[in-house]
């Protein structure tokens, strides 16, 4: 066959992962490690922690997403990896282990951007056309942006403090989730998930972010300022200590996810609406892709179909593992780019990473 193969190379944050995708978008092999567990454990990542888990884990992953794909090395037609945004210390292992291996087998290199190949995975599952409306939402990420081309993005919002997954992981934390049964193996936002599910959201009221703002901006570092008072009073009334609220923690939890629901609604209202007013979507089936761990939450993705289907857009969530951080959709984006020709470097080109 001809078809192109990319090798997908992806480190910016806490997930080592590889993997062998071709054009038709077919995942021959991939291979994922997860640092979670060990950064769940010292409640948040250290730096140079993850760059020593990268550093141990990264030839062992590229080795079995290929061996898993049974393409030799020789056959790649390229090899793509993150080179920013993301952690500088986790960035810089996996470009210099993709640098090295492109030159030890003389294969293009091409650099790819975390947060274009995030809003561009969907077209490996479904066959939609540019421009689209993304809305990307994990621990590490919050924004708006119209994809309008493999290398063209207009962003509309991003976050100007926080993303809506670290927020949820700190209340988690602030409330110790972790010690509640159902809870153990859950991350923050799963967690509060669950909760909700029994709590009544009307109990505490919590005022939405930036309601005065007329933009399609986010936050959600106030919003956490509003909750932790909550429970800091709630803990005084009880005579509790810091950590040991039980009595209420599922209708704080479903007050939160409401609050980050309706705040994330809200800026989508807007974007949708400027995007409508400058011409920046299709008039024949304008779409938004929703995507990023928090996605996976249903309540957040019930709010924003309100939205969609409010101004007739069609609302598109890929599966939960083609959300989060892993090497197909680095692959893929490799993919997207060879199939333009655009961003593909020689082998002995030397490339930079930046964090920013
Ligand atoms: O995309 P992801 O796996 O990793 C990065 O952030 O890069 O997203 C993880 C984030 C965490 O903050 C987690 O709490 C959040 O996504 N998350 C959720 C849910 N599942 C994961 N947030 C809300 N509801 C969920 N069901
Ligand atoms: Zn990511």
């Amino acid at each position: 066959t001809c078809s192109r193969v990319v090798l997908g190379i992806e480190t910016s944050c806490d997930d080592t992962g590889a993997a062998v995708v071709n054009e038709k978008g077919v995942i021959l092999g991939e291979a994922l490690h997860s640092q979670k567990e060990v950064h769940l454990r010292t409640g948040g990542i250290i730096p140079t922690v993850a760059q020593q888990l990268h550093r141990e884990n990264i030839g062992l992953v590229v080795q079995e997403a290929l061996e898993r794909s049974g393409v030799d090395p020789s056959q790649l037609s390229a090899v793509a990896t993150t080179v920013k945004p993301g952690m500088a210390l986790s960035l810089a292992v996996g470009l210099e282990f993709s640098q090295s291996f492109v030159r030890k087998f003389s294969k293009p290199f091409i650099p790819i951007h975390h947060m274009e190949a995030h809003a561009l995975t969907v077209r490996m599952l479904h066959p939609i056309t540019f421009p689209f409306l993304v809305l990307l939402v994990s621990g590490g990420h919050s924004l708006l942006a119209v994809a309008q081309g493999v290398d063209d993005f207009v962003l509309l919002g991003h976050s100007l403090d926080e993303a809506p997954g670290d927020t949820l992981d700190k209340i988690a934390r602030r409330l110790s989730l972790r010690k509640h049964p159902q809870c153990t193996t859950l991350s923050g936002g799963q967690a509060i998930e669950l909760l909700a599910e029994s709590g009544d959201r009307m109990r505490f009221p919590l005022t939405t972010p930036m309601g005065q703002t007329q933009d399609c901006c986010f936050s959600f570092a106030g919003l956490r300022n509003q909750v932790t008072m909550m429970i800091v009073k709630r803990e005084a009334e009880e005579g509790i200590e810091q950590g040991t609220l039980l009595s209420c923690v599922n209708d704080i939890a479903a007050a939160t996810q409401h609050t980050v629901a309706a705040h994330l609604a809200k800026r989508t209202h807007r974007a949708i609406l400027f995007c409508k007013a400058n011409g920046l979507l299709p008039s024949k089936s304008p779409t938004l892709v929703l995507s990023g761990g928090v996605a996976s939450n249903q309540y957040i993705r019930k709010a924003l179909t309100v939205i969609t289907d409010m101004t007739g857009l069609h609302l598109l969530c890929p599966p939960a593992k083609f959300c989060t951080d892993n090497g197909v959709m680095i692959a893929w984006n490799g993919v997207e780019r060879l199939r333009e020709g655009k961003g593909i470097l020689p082998p002995n080109v030397d490339v930079f990473y930046e964090p920013k």
